[in-house]
């Protein structure tokens, strides 16, 4: 380029110009450093605002995280070729059981269309997404539902009655022991009596309030119905052999009488696992709206199955068992929405008479 004469003074203006931008650009320039160093940090696993107890540290927070959850036992380990075979139809069975035992089940016709792994992602081996990874290691053990000691055969067939409204499958059956084969093997490296951790759910606050179905209403359309749809009917694949999303409520999902129909239970499912894709590293949902979703599905009308004789200790009924009578003065109502806290803190108090009134005989 060629200047001419005056270009000097444009030349002039110019670097002036860029002289008097600099301390700007300057601290333009330091602020998004800035705000790209909180960016990263936030997305470290197990950091942000919801930090794992006992980390002090991004660093020591990822480490503890990740390599202290159970991880399940690796099947391609299993050197008996027949033993290895029976594990992965068990696994199988769990990932596509609608496809074996459901409405259209090429063995047999005995379930809702649910898949095990529907509600135990990942065939049972993700964290805190209810996995299998104590039941090896726990079972048989005295459940106070029941109020008898379950093995894990009885536990398995709960489910297929209760969450896949079906039918129980025969102990002895080759899809039982495949089953039970399977969930015994993935648990095989946690010791007899010990507690896999990041197994079942985890933990969820209380809310200082009844849940509300009206709000987990509002939530489950903006964040839920594109795949579950309108009537939380869910959605099957092109040969309707199982789910791509399963059904919520409705005549095809689980019963009154399943785990997921405590509010806490579903609460704790979906906070830290859904919409889909999402894990307890970086739940998307506040408390607030967990509670309040979870209300609005547990509302909506499905199987009715509540016929078993749950706990039978009723003074042993979660806070949240939607169905009486009660140990306490505390409506059915208040027992499935909450208010939980005020519920927990007399069952606590009880506990307590109970215990010194033991220690001074
Ligand atoms: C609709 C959701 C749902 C489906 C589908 C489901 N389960 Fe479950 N399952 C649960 C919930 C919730 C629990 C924990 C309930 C509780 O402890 O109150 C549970 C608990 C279990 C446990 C005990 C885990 C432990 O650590 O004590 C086993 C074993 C189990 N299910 C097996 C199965 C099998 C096998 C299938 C398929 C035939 C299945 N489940 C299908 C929701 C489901
Ligand atoms: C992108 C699609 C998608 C979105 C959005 C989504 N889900 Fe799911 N949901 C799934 C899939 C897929 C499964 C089954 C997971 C599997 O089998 O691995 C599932 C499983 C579930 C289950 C357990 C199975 C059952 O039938 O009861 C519940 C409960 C659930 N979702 C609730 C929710 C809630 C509440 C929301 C909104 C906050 C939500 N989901 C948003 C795809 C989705």
């Amino acid at each position: 380029m060629v200047f001419e004469p005056g270009d000097d003074k444009i030349k002039q203006r110019l670097f002036s110009g860029i002289k008097k931008q600099h301390p700007v650009t300057v601290i333009l320039f330091l602020s998004l450093i800035a705000i790209a160093i909180i960016f990263y940090c936030c997305n470290q696993p197990g950091n942000s605002s919801k930090k794992i107890p006992g980390s002090s540290s991004v660093n020591d927070s990822l480490s503890k995280a990740d390599i202290a959850y159970w991880i399940a036992a690796d099947i391609n380990a299993i050197t008996d070729a027949a033993k290895k075979e029976q594990v992965k139809h068990g696994r199988d069975l769990i990932a596509h059981t609608s496809r074996y035992l459901g409405p259209k089940g090429s063995i047999a016709k005995i379930s809702n269309g649910l898949n095990c792994q529907n509600c135990h992602l990942q065939a049972g081996t993700a964290v805190f997404a209810n996995n299998y990874g104590s039941v090896a290691s726990l079972y048989p053990k005295f459940r106070a539902r029941s109020g008898t000691i379950e093995n894990v055969y009885k536990r398995v067939n709960d489910c297929f009655e209760r969450s896949l409204n079906g039918k129980r499958i025969d102990t002895s059956g080759k899809e039982m022991q495949a089953i039970v084969a399977y969930i015994n093997f993935i648990g095989s490296n946690v010791g007899k009596g010990k507690k896999a951790a990041g197994s079942g759910f985890k933990d969820l606050a209380y809310l200082d309030r009844a849940a509300d179905t009206t709000h987990g209403k509002v939530v489950y359309i903006a964040m839920c119905q594109r795949c579950h749809q309108p009537y939380g009917e869910g959605k099957l694949n092109a040969d309707s052999s199982e789910y791509i999303y399963p059904a919520l409520w409705g005549k095809n999902s689980y019963t009154d009488g399943a785990g997921l129909y405590r509010i806490s239970n579903i609460a704790k499912y979906v906070k830290y696992n859904m919409p889909q894709g999402i894990t307890y590293k970086k739940p998307q949902l506040t408390d607030e709206e967990a509670w309040d979703v979870a209300a609005f599905i547990n509302s909506q009308p499905r199987p009715h199955k509540n016929e078993w004789k749950d706990w039978p200790d009723i003074t042993r009924k979660p806070v949240d068992y939607p169905f009486g009578p009660y140990a306490d003065k505390f409506s059915e109502q208040q027992h499935k929405y909450g208010p939980y806290q005020p519920i927990a803190d007399e069952q606590l108090k009880k506990e307590k008479a109970q215990k010194d009134k033991t220690a001074s005989k």
